[in-house]
Protein backbone atom coordinates (compact mmCIF):
# COMPACT_ATOMS: atom_id res chain seq x y z
CA UNK A 1 0.00 0.00 0.00
CA UNK A 2 1.20 3.49 -1.03
CA UNK A 3 0.84 5.89 1.92
CA UNK A 4 1.87 9.54 1.61
CA UNK A 5 3.78 11.73 4.04
CA UNK A 6 5.19 15.26 4.29
CA UNK A 7 9.06 15.79 4.69
CA UNK A 8 11.33 19.01 4.12
CA UNK A 9 14.32 18.88 1.12
CA UNK A 10 17.02 20.89 0.59
CA UNK A 11 16.20 22.49 -2.06
CA UNK A 12 19.95 23.34 -2.84
CA UNK A 13 21.43 19.84 -2.15
CA UNK A 14 18.50 17.37 -1.87
CA UNK A 15 19.21 16.98 2.05
CA UNK A 16 15.42 15.47 3.63
CA UNK A 17 14.61 15.91 7.00
CA UNK A 18 11.15 15.10 8.76
CA UNK A 19 11.21 18.92 10.29
CA UNK A 20 11.79 22.25 8.73
CA UNK A 21 15.15 23.86 9.50
CA UNK A 22 16.48 27.27 9.54
CA UNK A 23 20.14 25.99 8.11
CA UNK A 24 20.56 22.96 5.87
CA UNK A 25 23.48 21.03 7.66
CA UNK A 26 24.75 19.50 4.43
CA UNK A 27 25.49 22.29 2.56
CA UNK A 28 24.72 25.01 4.88
CA UNK A 29 22.64 26.97 2.88
CA UNK A 30 20.39 29.30 4.87
CA UNK A 31 15.92 28.97 4.14
CA UNK A 32 16.85 26.33 1.65
CA UNK A 33 14.03 23.68 3.03
CA UNK A 34 10.78 23.52 1.53
CA UNK A 35 7.56 20.77 2.33
CA UNK A 36 7.03 18.39 -0.43
CA UNK A 37 4.81 15.03 -0.35
CA UNK A 38 5.72 12.14 -1.24
CA UNK A 39 4.47 9.08 -1.34
CA UNK A 40 5.78 5.80 0.29
CA UNK A 41 5.43 2.53 -1.39
CA UNK A 42 5.48 -0.69 0.44
CA UNK A 43 8.08 -1.92 -2.08
CA UNK A 44 6.91 -4.13 -5.07
CA UNK A 45 9.06 -7.17 -4.99
CA UNK A 46 9.97 -8.10 -9.27
CA UNK A 47 8.00 -11.37 -10.45
CA UNK A 48 10.46 -14.38 -10.21
CA UNK A 49 10.95 -14.84 -14.03
CA UNK A 50 12.23 -10.49 -13.95
CA UNK A 51 14.41 -11.02 -11.65
CA UNK A 52 18.64 -10.64 -12.85
CA UNK A 53 20.38 -13.35 -12.19
CA UNK A 54 24.71 -12.48 -11.81
CA UNK A 55 26.83 -12.68 -14.71
CA UNK A 56 30.32 -13.60 -15.09
CA UNK A 57 32.22 -10.37 -15.88
CA UNK A 58 34.26 -11.72 -18.43
CA UNK A 59 30.94 -13.07 -20.15
CA UNK A 60 29.58 -9.73 -20.73
CA UNK A 61 30.34 -8.05 -24.27
CA UNK A 62 32.14 -5.28 -24.92
CA UNK A 63 30.90 -3.27 -27.83
CA UNK A 64 33.45 -0.92 -29.79
CA UNK A 65 31.13 2.19 -29.17
CA UNK A 66 34.04 4.83 -28.57
CA UNK A 67 30.63 7.30 -28.61
CA UNK A 68 28.99 9.45 -31.64
CA UNK A 69 30.70 12.36 -32.16
CA UNK A 70 29.04 15.83 -31.62
CA UNK A 71 30.28 17.40 -34.11
CA UNK A 72 31.64 20.15 -31.40
CA UNK A 73 35.23 19.07 -30.81
CA UNK A 74 35.43 21.06 -27.65
CA UNK A 75 32.02 19.05 -26.04
CA UNK A 76 33.40 15.52 -27.59
CA UNK A 77 36.42 16.49 -25.51
CA UNK A 78 34.94 17.21 -22.23
CA UNK A 79 32.55 14.48 -23.03
CA UNK A 80 35.50 11.90 -23.16
CA UNK A 81 35.11 11.90 -26.97
CA UNK A 82 31.59 11.93 -27.23
CA UNK A 83 28.39 10.83 -26.94
CA UNK A 84 27.75 7.09 -24.97
CA UNK A 85 24.72 5.32 -26.01
CA UNK A 86 22.56 5.02 -23.29
CA UNK A 87 23.83 7.78 -21.03
CA UNK A 88 22.71 10.37 -19.36
CA UNK A 89 24.23 13.96 -19.22
CA UNK A 90 23.42 16.77 -16.99
CA UNK A 91 24.59 19.92 -18.15
CA UNK A 92 23.94 22.77 -15.18
CA UNK A 93 24.38 26.51 -15.32
CA UNK A 94 22.96 29.68 -15.02
CA UNK A 95 19.28 30.91 -16.90
CA UNK A 96 20.72 32.40 -20.23
CA UNK A 97 24.84 31.24 -19.98
CA UNK A 98 23.58 29.14 -23.38
CA UNK A 99 22.75 25.54 -22.44
CA UNK A 100 19.85 25.81 -25.24
CA UNK A 101 21.60 26.97 -27.92
CA UNK A 102 24.79 24.61 -26.99
CA UNK A 103 22.20 21.65 -27.18
CA UNK A 104 20.50 22.74 -30.18
CA UNK A 105 23.65 23.26 -31.93
CA UNK A 106 24.40 19.73 -30.92
CA UNK A 107 21.19 18.34 -31.92
CA UNK A 108 21.47 19.68 -35.46
CA UNK A 109 25.22 18.68 -36.05
CA UNK A 110 23.57 14.92 -35.29
CA UNK A 111 20.99 15.31 -37.41
CA UNK A 112 23.31 16.21 -40.04
CA UNK A 113 25.48 13.37 -40.02
CA UNK A 114 22.03 11.08 -39.88
CA UNK A 115 21.30 10.38 -36.36
CA UNK A 116 17.55 10.95 -35.32
CA UNK A 117 17.45 13.03 -32.35
CA UNK A 118 14.40 14.72 -30.53
CA UNK A 119 14.65 17.99 -28.40
CA UNK A 120 12.14 18.05 -25.82
CA UNK A 121 11.38 21.45 -24.52
CA UNK A 122 9.17 22.58 -21.41
CA UNK A 123 10.12 26.27 -21.45
CA UNK A 124 9.99 27.60 -25.00
CA UNK A 125 6.89 26.83 -27.52
CA UNK A 126 8.09 25.39 -30.74
CA UNK A 127 8.59 28.46 -32.78
CA UNK A 128 10.97 30.65 -30.08
CA UNK A 129 13.05 26.80 -30.83
CA UNK A 130 12.40 27.17 -34.59
CA UNK A 131 13.77 31.01 -34.02
CA UNK A 132 16.81 30.52 -32.21
CA UNK A 133 17.66 27.60 -35.01
CA UNK A 134 17.30 29.97 -37.90
CA UNK A 135 19.82 32.02 -35.79
CA UNK A 136 22.27 29.01 -35.96
CA UNK A 137 21.93 27.55 -39.30
CA UNK A 138 19.24 25.52 -41.98
CA UNK A 139 17.21 22.98 -40.13
CA UNK A 140 17.90 19.20 -41.08
CA UNK A 141 15.67 16.89 -41.85
CA UNK A 142 15.71 14.50 -38.97
CA UNK A 143 15.74 16.93 -35.96
CA UNK A 144 11.93 16.43 -34.17
CA UNK A 145 10.55 18.91 -31.63
CA UNK A 146 8.04 18.62 -28.77
CA UNK A 147 6.92 20.94 -26.51
CA UNK A 148 5.87 18.87 -22.97
CA UNK A 149 5.51 18.51 -19.76
CA UNK A 150 4.23 15.59 -18.42
CA UNK A 151 6.45 12.62 -17.93
CA UNK A 152 4.14 10.26 -18.94
CA UNK A 153 3.77 11.58 -22.36
CA UNK A 154 7.76 11.94 -22.53
CA UNK A 155 8.09 8.24 -21.57
CA UNK A 156 5.58 7.26 -24.41
CA UNK A 157 6.97 9.24 -26.71
CA UNK A 158 10.52 7.97 -26.53
CA UNK A 159 9.07 4.45 -25.92
CA UNK A 160 7.28 4.93 -29.54
CA UNK A 161 9.90 7.03 -31.21
CA UNK A 162 13.50 5.74 -29.68
CA UNK A 163 15.26 8.27 -30.89
CA UNK A 164 19.13 8.16 -30.76
CA UNK A 165 19.71 10.75 -28.74
CA UNK A 166 17.16 12.76 -26.60
CA UNK A 167 17.27 16.27 -24.91
CA UNK A 168 15.22 17.55 -22.03
CA UNK A 169 15.31 21.26 -21.71
CA UNK A 170 14.82 21.57 -18.57
CA UNK A 171 14.31 19.10 -15.94
CA UNK A 172 12.91 21.92 -13.30
CA UNK A 173 9.89 21.77 -15.45
CA UNK A 174 8.76 18.26 -15.88
CA UNK A 175 6.39 16.57 -13.63
CA UNK A 176 4.70 13.30 -12.84
CA UNK A 177 1.40 13.10 -12.46
CA UNK A 178 2.08 10.82 -9.16
CA UNK A 179 4.11 13.45 -7.43
CA UNK A 180 2.28 15.32 -5.06
CA UNK A 181 4.86 18.56 -5.30
CA UNK A 182 4.96 21.02 -7.54
CA UNK A 183 7.44 20.95 -10.95
CA UNK A 184 11.00 22.14 -9.99
CA UNK A 185 10.69 20.21 -6.31
CA UNK A 186 13.10 18.06 -4.91
CA UNK A 187 10.68 14.49 -5.28
CA UNK A 188 9.63 15.87 -8.84
CA UNK A 189 13.25 16.43 -10.31
CA UNK A 190 14.46 13.09 -8.77
CA UNK A 191 11.73 11.16 -10.05
CA UNK A 192 12.11 12.63 -13.46
CA UNK A 193 15.48 11.66 -13.92
CA UNK A 194 15.22 7.80 -12.57
CA UNK A 195 12.57 7.77 -14.87
CA UNK A 196 14.70 8.94 -17.93
CA UNK A 197 17.58 6.87 -16.42
CA UNK A 198 16.07 3.55 -16.90
CA UNK A 199 14.36 4.67 -20.53
CA UNK A 200 18.26 5.38 -21.39
CA UNK A 201 19.25 2.61 -19.98
CA UNK A 202 16.45 0.27 -21.40
CA UNK A 203 16.22 1.89 -24.98
CA UNK A 204 19.78 2.93 -25.48
CA UNK A 205 19.28 6.47 -25.47
CA UNK A 206 21.23 9.45 -24.58
CA UNK A 207 19.76 11.33 -22.82
CA UNK A 208 21.11 15.37 -21.83
CA UNK A 209 19.13 16.38 -19.03
CA UNK A 210 19.52 20.48 -19.04
CA UNK A 211 19.03 21.81 -15.09
CA UNK A 212 19.00 25.11 -14.10
CA UNK A 213 21.05 26.76 -11.34
CA UNK A 214 19.03 28.26 -9.36
CA UNK A 215 19.86 31.00 -6.31
CA UNK A 216 16.50 31.00 -4.52
CA UNK A 217 15.14 28.30 -2.57
CA UNK A 218 12.18 27.53 -4.64
CA UNK A 219 13.69 25.41 -7.43
CA UNK A 220 16.04 22.18 -6.67
CA UNK A 221 19.57 23.17 -8.26
CA UNK A 222 21.17 20.38 -10.23
CA UNK A 223 23.24 19.50 -7.54
CA UNK A 224 20.68 17.10 -6.26
CA UNK A 225 20.81 15.04 -9.50
CA UNK A 226 24.49 14.55 -9.54
CA UNK A 227 24.63 11.61 -8.02
CA UNK A 228 22.11 9.61 -10.64
CA UNK A 229 23.23 10.80 -13.74
CA UNK A 230 26.22 9.30 -15.68
CA UNK A 231 27.81 12.76 -16.53
CA UNK A 232 27.53 16.37 -15.18
CA UNK A 233 28.83 18.88 -17.61
CA UNK A 234 28.71 23.11 -16.08
CA UNK A 235 28.38 25.57 -18.36
CA UNK A 236 30.18 29.09 -16.37
CA UNK A 237 31.36 32.35 -17.95
CA UNK A 238 30.64 36.00 -16.93
CA UNK A 239 27.27 37.61 -18.13
CA UNK A 240 29.15 40.25 -19.95
CA UNK A 241 32.29 38.43 -21.18
CA UNK A 242 31.63 36.70 -24.48
CA UNK A 243 33.60 33.66 -23.66
CA UNK A 244 32.30 30.16 -22.20
CA UNK A 245 33.64 27.38 -20.07
CA UNK A 246 32.44 23.94 -20.00
CA UNK A 247 33.85 21.82 -17.78
CA UNK A 248 32.92 18.01 -16.27
CA UNK A 249 32.50 17.65 -13.00
CA UNK A 250 31.89 14.27 -13.28
CA UNK A 251 32.06 11.84 -15.89
CA UNK A 252 31.27 7.80 -15.86
CA UNK A 253 33.18 7.56 -19.17
CA UNK A 254 35.82 10.00 -19.03
CA UNK A 255 38.21 12.36 -17.22
CA UNK A 256 37.21 14.99 -15.29
CA UNK A 257 37.75 18.51 -14.61
CA UNK A 258 38.32 18.68 -18.36
CA UNK A 259 37.15 22.13 -19.85
CA UNK A 260 35.97 23.46 -23.27
CA UNK A 261 36.36 26.63 -24.15
CA UNK A 262 33.25 28.64 -26.19
CA UNK A 263 32.55 32.18 -27.61
CA UNK A 264 28.55 33.19 -27.69
CA UNK A 265 28.40 34.42 -31.13
CA UNK A 266 25.24 36.10 -33.08
CA UNK A 267 25.03 32.92 -34.29
CA UNK A 268 25.47 30.85 -31.37
CA UNK A 269 28.79 28.84 -29.85
CA UNK A 270 31.71 28.84 -31.43
CA UNK A 271 34.25 26.90 -30.11
CA UNK A 272 37.46 28.15 -29.33
CA UNK A 273 40.99 26.46 -30.82
CA UNK A 274 43.56 27.97 -28.91
CA UNK A 275 42.05 29.13 -25.56
CA UNK A 276 45.45 30.37 -23.81
CA UNK A 277 45.69 33.04 -27.04
CA UNK A 278 42.13 34.43 -26.05
CA UNK A 279 42.89 34.40 -22.81
CA UNK A 280 45.76 36.51 -23.05
CA UNK A 281 44.51 38.77 -25.55
CA UNK A 282 43.94 42.51 -24.21
CA UNK A 283 47.41 41.86 -21.79
CA UNK A 284 48.97 45.22 -21.33
CA UNK A 285 52.47 45.15 -21.73
CA UNK A 286 55.43 45.92 -19.37
CA UNK A 287 52.95 46.84 -16.48
CA UNK A 288 53.72 46.11 -12.65
CA UNK A 289 51.48 43.11 -10.87
CA UNK A 290 50.68 41.46 -13.88
CA UNK A 291 52.31 37.62 -14.70
CA UNK A 292 51.22 35.19 -17.10
CA UNK A 293 50.74 31.88 -15.03
CA UNK A 294 50.12 28.09 -16.84
CA UNK A 295 47.41 26.39 -15.07
CA UNK A 296 46.56 22.79 -16.35
CA UNK A 297 42.28 22.08 -16.84
CA UNK A 298 41.56 18.59 -17.58
CA UNK A 299 44.55 17.49 -20.01
CA UNK A 300 45.23 20.60 -21.54
CA UNK A 301 47.37 23.41 -20.05
CA UNK A 302 46.16 27.01 -20.41
CA UNK A 303 48.03 30.27 -20.03
CA UNK A 304 46.16 33.38 -18.09
CA UNK A 305 47.36 36.48 -16.78
CA UNK A 306 47.00 37.12 -13.31
CA UNK A 307 46.88 40.70 -12.16
CA UNK A 308 47.47 42.37 -8.65
CA UNK A 309 46.86 45.48 -7.62
CA UNK A 310 48.61 46.83 -3.58
CA UNK A 311 47.67 50.56 -2.57
CA UNK A 312 48.20 51.92 0.49
CA UNK A 313 45.54 51.25 2.86
CA UNK A 314 43.48 54.59 3.62
CA UNK A 315 41.34 53.04 6.55
CA UNK A 316 43.09 50.61 9.57
CA UNK A 317 41.63 47.18 7.98
CA UNK A 318 43.51 46.27 4.91
CA UNK A 319 41.25 44.75 2.31
CA UNK A 320 42.04 41.81 0.00
CA UNK A 321 40.09 40.85 -3.14
CA UNK A 322 40.36 38.36 -5.37
CA UNK A 323 38.50 37.41 -8.45
CA UNK A 324 38.66 34.12 -10.33
CA UNK A 325 41.08 32.85 -7.44
CA UNK A 326 40.54 31.15 -4.22
CA UNK A 327 40.13 33.83 -1.33
CA UNK A 328 41.29 32.32 1.07
CA UNK A 329 44.46 30.79 -0.99
CA UNK A 330 45.32 34.41 -1.76
CA UNK A 331 45.20 35.75 2.00
CA UNK A 332 47.37 32.44 2.83
CA UNK A 333 50.09 33.47 -0.09
CA UNK A 334 50.47 37.06 1.23
CA UNK A 335 50.73 36.01 4.45
CA UNK A 336 53.79 33.81 3.12
CA UNK A 337 55.33 37.13 1.27
CA UNK A 338 55.15 38.87 4.67
CA UNK A 339 56.64 36.32 6.73
CA UNK A 340 58.88 34.36 4.14
CA UNK A 341 59.75 37.19 1.86
CA UNK A 342 60.34 39.86 4.17
CA UNK A 343 57.37 42.31 2.20
CA UNK A 344 55.87 44.49 4.42
CA UNK A 345 51.96 44.12 2.79
CA UNK A 346 50.35 44.90 6.17
CA UNK A 347 49.29 48.31 4.98
CA UNK A 348 48.48 47.62 1.60
CA UNK A 349 44.90 46.80 -0.18
CA UNK A 350 45.80 43.81 -2.40
CA UNK A 351 43.31 43.34 -5.71
CA UNK A 352 44.02 40.48 -6.97
CA UNK A 353 42.15 39.49 -10.69
CA UNK A 354 42.36 36.79 -13.06
CA UNK A 355 41.84 38.55 -16.43
CA UNK A 356 39.19 37.23 -18.47
CA UNK A 357 36.32 36.52 -15.85
CA UNK A 358 37.86 32.72 -15.37
CA UNK A 359 37.99 30.83 -12.38
CA UNK A 360 40.88 28.91 -11.03
CA UNK A 361 41.89 27.07 -8.17
CA UNK A 362 44.72 24.32 -9.14
CA UNK A 363 48.11 24.97 -6.27
CA UNK A 364 50.06 25.56 -9.35
CA UNK A 365 48.70 29.57 -9.93
CA UNK A 366 50.45 30.06 -6.44
CA UNK A 367 53.85 31.12 -7.90
CA UNK A 368 51.52 33.35 -10.35
CA UNK A 369 49.60 35.28 -7.80
CA UNK A 370 52.34 35.56 -5.39
CA UNK A 371 54.56 37.42 -8.18
CA UNK A 372 51.65 39.27 -9.21
CA UNK A 373 51.77 40.62 -5.96
CA UNK A 374 55.05 40.99 -5.55
CA UNK A 375 55.56 42.83 -8.74
CA UNK A 376 52.45 45.46 -8.17
CA UNK A 377 53.59 45.70 -4.79
CA UNK A 378 57.44 46.82 -5.60
CA UNK A 379 55.58 48.12 -8.48
CA UNK A 380 58.45 46.56 -10.77
CA UNK A 381 57.29 44.75 -13.81
CA UNK A 382 57.91 40.74 -14.56
CA UNK A 383 59.63 40.71 -18.14
CA UNK A 384 57.07 40.71 -21.02
CA UNK A 385 58.15 36.74 -22.30
CA UNK A 386 57.85 35.43 -18.49
CA UNK A 387 55.60 32.29 -17.61
CA UNK A 388 55.39 31.06 -14.04
CA UNK A 389 54.02 27.99 -12.36
CA UNK A 390 53.88 25.97 -9.31
CA UNK A 391 52.75 25.10 -6.19
CA UNK A 392 53.62 27.47 -2.45
CA UNK A 393 54.15 25.94 0.64
CA UNK A 394 53.74 27.64 4.17
CA UNK A 395 57.16 27.53 4.60
CA UNK A 396 57.78 29.82 1.25
CA UNK A 397 59.34 26.52 -0.70
CA UNK A 398 57.92 26.20 -4.10
CA UNK A 399 56.84 22.77 -4.60
CA UNK A 400 56.48 20.28 -7.40
CA UNK A 401 53.98 20.30 -10.30
CA UNK A 402 52.53 17.78 -12.23
CA UNK A 403 53.01 17.80 -16.08
CA UNK A 404 55.44 20.79 -16.10
CA UNK A 405 56.56 19.15 -19.54
CA UNK A 406 53.49 19.94 -21.27
CA UNK A 407 53.76 23.20 -19.62
CA UNK A 408 56.35 24.53 -20.80
CA UNK A 409 55.32 23.22 -24.47
CA UNK A 410 52.16 25.35 -24.31
CA UNK A 411 54.54 28.04 -23.02
CA UNK A 412 56.98 27.85 -26.22
CA UNK A 413 53.70 27.48 -28.06
CA UNK A 414 52.44 30.65 -27.33
CA UNK A 415 56.06 32.49 -28.10
CA UNK A 416 56.95 32.96 -24.34
CA UNK A 417 60.74 32.57 -23.91
CA UNK A 418 61.38 32.21 -20.06
CA UNK A 419 59.27 29.98 -17.91
CA UNK A 420 59.88 29.97 -13.97
CA UNK A 421 59.48 26.58 -12.29
CA UNK A 422 59.75 24.18 -9.20
CA UNK A 423 63.32 22.98 -9.23
CA UNK A 424 61.73 19.41 -8.20
CA UNK A 425 59.94 19.84 -11.34
CA UNK A 426 63.05 20.02 -13.73
CA UNK A 427 63.44 16.73 -14.28
CA UNK A 428 60.44 15.87 -15.72
CA UNK A 429 61.66 18.43 -18.43
CA UNK A 430 63.32 18.11 -21.55
CA UNK A 431 65.84 20.88 -22.54
CA UNK A 432 63.82 22.95 -25.45
CA UNK A 433 65.81 25.20 -27.71
CA UNK A 434 64.73 28.83 -27.27
CA UNK A 435 63.49 28.65 -23.87
CA UNK A 436 65.44 29.49 -20.74
CA UNK A 437 64.01 27.57 -17.35
CA UNK A 438 64.52 28.83 -14.29
CA UNK A 439 64.07 26.64 -11.85
CA UNK A 440 63.51 27.79 -7.93
CA UNK A 441 63.61 25.84 -4.72
CA UNK A 442 61.94 29.34 -2.60
CA UNK A 443 59.50 32.13 -3.23
CA UNK A 444 62.09 34.52 -2.13
CA UNK A 445 64.76 33.44 -4.94
CA UNK A 446 61.78 33.34 -7.36
CA UNK A 447 61.17 37.08 -6.41
CA UNK A 448 64.53 37.84 -6.73
CA UNK A 449 65.86 36.31 -9.86
CA UNK A 450 62.52 37.91 -11.68
CA UNK A 451 61.97 41.06 -10.14
P1 LIG B 1 20.21 30.16 -23.97
O1 LIG B 1 20.80 29.03 -24.74
O2 LIG B 1 18.76 30.41 -24.17
O3 LIG B 1 20.49 29.98 -22.42
P2 LIG B 1 19.97 28.90 -21.38
O4 LIG B 1 19.28 27.82 -22.13
O5 LIG B 1 21.23 28.45 -20.69
O6 LIG B 1 19.06 29.62 -20.44
O7 LIG B 1 21.07 31.43 -24.30
C1 LIG B 1 20.49 32.65 -24.38
C2 LIG B 1 21.51 33.74 -24.52
O8 LIG B 1 22.40 33.55 -25.59
C3 LIG B 1 20.76 35.00 -24.79
O9 LIG B 1 21.25 36.00 -23.91
C4 LIG B 1 21.04 35.32 -26.22
C5 LIG B 1 22.35 34.66 -26.47
N1 LIG B 1 22.51 34.18 -27.86
C6 LIG B 1 23.47 34.77 -28.67
O10 LIG B 1 24.18 35.70 -28.27
N2 LIG B 1 23.65 34.31 -29.96
C7 LIG B 1 22.89 33.28 -30.47
O11 LIG B 1 23.09 32.88 -31.63
C8 LIG B 1 21.90 32.68 -29.62
C9 LIG B 1 21.05 31.56 -30.13
C10 LIG B 1 21.75 33.15 -28.33
MG1 LIG C 1 17.23 27.40 -22.12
Amino acid sequence: MAKAKSVFFCQNCGFESAKWMGQCPSCREWNTFAEERVTVSAGTRKKEENRQRPVRIRDIELSADSGISTGIGELDRVLGGGIITGSLILIGGDPGIGKSTLLLQTCRNLALSGHSVLYISGEESLRQIRMRAERIGECPDRLFLLAETNLAAVRETLEREKPEVCIIDSIQTMYSDEIASAPGSVSQVREATGILMRLAKSLGISVFIVGHVTKDGAVAGPRVLEHMVDTVLYFEGERHASYRILRAAKNRFGPTNEIGVFEMRDSGLAEVANPSEYMLSGKPEGASGSVVACSLEGTRPLLVEIQALVVNTSYGMPRRTAVGADYNRVNLLIAVLERRCGLPLGDSDCYVNIAGGIRMNEPAMDLGIALAVASGFRDRPVGEKVVVFGEIGLSGEVRAVSQAQQRVSEAVKLGFNTVVLPKASMKTVKKTEGIRLIPVETLREAIERIL
